[in-house]
């Protein structure tokens, strides 16, 4: 039983990308329209557009508009793949560590080097194929939804860490699409939400969506979590990815790892919830996923405000790696994957055709 959400992060509209404008979120909930290909690239930089699947399919979107761009310039139909084949590179190292955006400017790629026609031609296939990835997102949220609201227990808490909800994706949702899923099945369920320091992209957005959205979560912050795991307080823990390894090493938001070794210890399913393009069979394990480091700002600040001795020494990494080894199950749209993910991971790319459940 599928939720209907309230959310849609990003759209294309007339030509641009209307996106929610996650910097400002929970203060204020506005659409920005991003018109150009380097307007994509800030707003991926600087997070206005967050989270490993809305990555993905603002990338694309962002080639289709380095593309409009290119198109009036009077190139050759060569010139102009070659420019757009750089402009999209360059789009890439926007950030590290989500592997979904260089999946999404590799899709649009393909699109662009397989084509046989004109450049106007070319153009709108890279437009149709941003709005197909867009709403193919959904639909595999969605999948993943069904799929993982299966182990949620009656009347579960469910732990989640920074924000895998409709505000990470197009709409509904990774971990936040189980969420969805399992309280249209059962509406006494509900949610503990890390902060997630030092973005707090629990505090500010998974709250914010939920609340939105009329589920029932209460937001604690990142050092609590054992506690409420030995008072028996959590059933679950389901969490986004941002590149998750052959092996099943997943990198996902900064302080994902201490939330799975807590719950290994107590003994508590631990969930990564994501889509198949999220996975990089190209590195065998977490050891080669880059990790960003991000401004010291995020981590000395709080709304513009100083909250430790002036000059202190830091270091923000924003991603960590969770050791296969402490993942329960990997919930993709072609069901859960187990222990060994190598040979796991290899069969759900065989099936990857199969229809969608939903
Ligand atoms: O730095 P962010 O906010 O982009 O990090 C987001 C996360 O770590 C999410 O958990 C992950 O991208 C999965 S989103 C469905």
């Amino acid at each position: 039983m599928v939720f209907e959400s309230k959310i849609r992060t990003i759209q294309w509209v007339d030509n641009v990308s209307r996106m929610v404008d996650q910097t400002k979120v929970p203060y204020e909930y506005v659409m920005v329209d991003i018109k150009t290909g380097d307007e994509m690239y800030d707003a991926i930089k600087t997070m206005i557009v967050r989270g490993a699947p809305a990555i993905g399919v603002s990338a694309a979107h962002g080639v289709v508009l380095y593309a409009q761009e290119l198109m009036n310039k009077g190139l050759s139909r060569e010139e102009f793949i070659s420019q757009l084949t750089q402009k999209a590179e360059y789009l890439k190292t926007s950030r590290p560590t989500a592997v979904n955006l260089m999946w999404g400017v590799d899709r649009q790629l393909e699109i662009l080097h397989n084509s046989t026609s004109d450049i106007k031609g070319m153009v709108e296939e890279l437009k149709q194929n941003g709005i197909k990835m867009e709403n193919d997102d959904i639909a595999i949220n969605k999948s993943i939804g069904e799929y993982g609201a299966d182990v949620v227990p009656k009347g579960a808490t469910i732990l989640t860490h920074c924000n895998a909800g409709a505000l990470a994706t197009v709409g509904y949702g990774t971990a936040l699409g189980v969420v969805r899923s399992a309280y249209a099945r059962d509406n006494s369920i509900q949610v503990f939400s890390d902060e997630t320091r030092p973005r707090q992209q629990g505090s500010r957005i998974t709250t914010f969506e939920l609340k939105m959205d009329g589920i029932p979560v209460t937001m604690i912050t990142d050092g609590m979590c054992s506690y409420f795991m030995k008072k028996g307080m959590i059933d679950m823990v389901v969490v986004g990815a941002d590149r998750i390894a052959a092996n099943g090493d997943t990198a996902n938001k900064i302080g994902t790892y201490t939330v799975a070794i807590a719950a290994k210890y107590h003994n508590i399913p631990f969930y990564i919830a994501a889509p198949l393009s999220t996975i990089d069979t190209s590195i065998k394990s977490g050891e080669e996923i880059p990790i960003e480091e991000r401004s010291h700002d995020e981590v000395t600040t709080i709304n513009g405000k100083l909250v430790c001795a002036e000059g202190v020494n830091v270091i923000n990494p924003g991603f960590d790696v969770t050791p296969h080894e402490l993942i329960t199950g990997i919930i993709t749209e072609v069901g859960i994957l187990k222990p060994d993910y190598n040979e796991s991971i290899k069969n759900a790319f065989a099936n990857e055709r199969k229809p969608l459940l939903i």
